[in-house]
């Protein structure tokens, strides 16, 4: 193979975050287009699709996630809210720069290529979708936006905080003050943005005072000081098995059984490459959202005891301020901080959320799973706990994911816990010690990539990552 393709391969291959999931967003612009149904079925058409698949795991945009905050939901009747903690997903990003630079690269030549395609017969597009593509530009992506918050992602942390503010009037509606209202954020933009996005959600104000990041921060980005799930998890090839298992199966086979070749020329090369193009039909989308699914649990999920055992240090900072708050009568009314998917999504997961009773694996890909990222790991997704006082001094909170009630494990109450199941349910966070919990065994971890190498994948397969992580991201 040329250069510049095994350079391209290599490049996405080995580098250490997933392969990016922004052709998902994107493939919304270009569903239908591209097309290559086998003959005598009947070509999908995006455009005449009223009910269209919006589940793009942890690139769904919050809308399609949420829930509404309840006042009764959240505060019982006969209680007072005293305090709320908060702990959220940065809103709807920008793709990153490599994707950004690829879909500058890459996206208008595939549309030429489809185009011409068409005109030569290859290929079915519905009327709709031809007009769409045609009438496509790459005009709205620019490289100096790069991972930032998309105005989209400014209206959810709005309309999150304002929603949450008219559920708990009693908490919330008075100014800002640096004594009743703690943000916090990791050092990026995405999440500052967020915070200030959301501070005027809560209190018409953009300009209230959030302290500068920290950098390293051991409560909002713990999965980055940690050195056990470093080297077992992420810098490890093997703890992502099945999903590399997966996306070789037969499901991800049938994704891109459809592609059909078209001459196309790679800028920079002198050799025509052939490439496919396919399209994806709502259940491609689902068997690719059951591929990120995997990856998030065995990053971030159930896969492996290191991703939620290092997930502490967020549940022991909520239960020192409700202690501190019903102990003492002390601390600020809302606490609110704002991270990046991991975080959240192990936290959820040491809490026993969305666990499912048998292991996600490539072998089956449950449609009733619990463990779905494209509700609990979307955009802006958050985790609410409320401590409210009622009747004879008794303490409640209320638990909500991304503004549902949520039943934990170990409290009897759909909605939340009694302040004593409360307590015994994060007595194990309370011994939070990172330097402890991380160390690496010298044996028995950190055992080197197994499985299939690369080499051995069929040459569509190739292509289809290709074209599903570069051109569409
Ligand atoms: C899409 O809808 C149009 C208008 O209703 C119809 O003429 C066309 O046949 C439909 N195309 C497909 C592929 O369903
Ligand atoms: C979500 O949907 C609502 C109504 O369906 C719409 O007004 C809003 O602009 C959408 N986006 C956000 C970020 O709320
Ligand atoms: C909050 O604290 C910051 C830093 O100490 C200060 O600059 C700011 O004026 C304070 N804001 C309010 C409303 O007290």
């Amino acid at each position: 193979m040329e250069e510049s393709t095994n350079h391209l391969i290599h490049r996405l291959l080995w580098r250490k975050r997933p392969l990016g999931m922004w052709w998902l967003l994107v493939s919304l612009l270009f569903l239908g287009f591209i097309m290559a149904r086998p003959r005598n079925s009947q070509p999908y058409c995006f455009t005449n699709d009223t009910d269209r698949y919006h589940q793009f795991a942890t690139k769904t945009p919050y809308n399609y996630s949420r829930g509404h905050f309840s006042s009764l939901d959240l505060v019982p009747d006969g209680c007072v809210a005293v305090q709320a903690w908060h702990l959220i997903r940065h809103g709807t990003r920008y793709p990153d720069k490599d994707d950004t630079e690829h879909f500058v690269l890459e996206l208008p030549g595939m549309q030429t290529s489809v185009l011409k395609a068409h005109e030569k017969g290859q290929g079915e597009l519905c009327e709709g979708d031809l007009s769409l593509l045609s009438g496509w530009s790459l005009g709205i992506i620019n490289t100096s936006w790069a991972s930032i918050l998309a105005p989209e992602g400014e209206l959810e942390m709005e309309g999150l905080a304002s929603r949450y503010k008219v559920a708990l009037p009693s908490l919330f509606d008075q100014q800002f003050s640096n004594d009743s209202f703690k943000f916090r954020h990791t050092a990026s933009q995405r999440t500052k943005a967020s915070a200030t996005a959301y501070s005027k959600g809560l209190f018409d104000d953009a300009s209230i005072y959030i302290p500068p990041a920290l950098d390293p921060d051991p409560l909002l980005k713990f999965y980055d000081m940690c050195e056990k799930y470093k080297v077992e998890v992420e810098d490890n090839p093997a703890a992502r098995r099945e999903g590399h298992l997966f996306w070789e199966g037969p499901e991800v086979g049938k994704v891109s059984c459809c592609m059909m070749r078209v001459a196309f020329t790679r800028r920079g090369s002198q050799h025509n490459l052939p490439l496919g193009v396919f399209a994806f039909t709502p259940h491609d989308l689902q068997v690719l959202e059951y591929y990120y699914d995997l990856e998030e649990y065995y990053t971030a999920g159930f896969g492996h005891n290191i991703n939620t055992a290092m997930a502490c240090p967020p549940l022991q900072d909520v239960y020192q301020h409700f202690s501190n708050a019903v102990w003492r009568g002390q601390g600020p009314r809302g606490i609110f901080y704002f991270t990046h998917s991991k975080a959240v999504i192990s936290v959820m997961s040491r809490l026993g959320l969305y666990r499912d009773r048998a292991p996600l694996t490539h072998r089956h890909m449950n449609p009733r799973r619990l463990w779905r990222t494209s509700q609990h790991g979307s955009f802006a997704t958050n985790l609410a706990f409320t401590l409210s006082i009622c009747n004879q001094n008794r303490w409640w909170v209320s638990v909500a994911t991304s503004e549902q009630m949520a039943a934990l494990e170990g409290c009897e109450g759909p909605r939340g816990c009694s302040w004593e199941e409360f307590t015994q349910l994060l007595s194990g966070s309370q011994h939070c010690d990172l330097d402890v919990i991380c160390a690496v065994t010298p044996s028995g971890s950190g055992s080197p990539a197994e499985g299939k190498g690369w080499e051995g994948m069929p040459m569509q397969i190739l292509l289809s990552i290709l074209l599903a992580s570069d051109m569409f991201l």
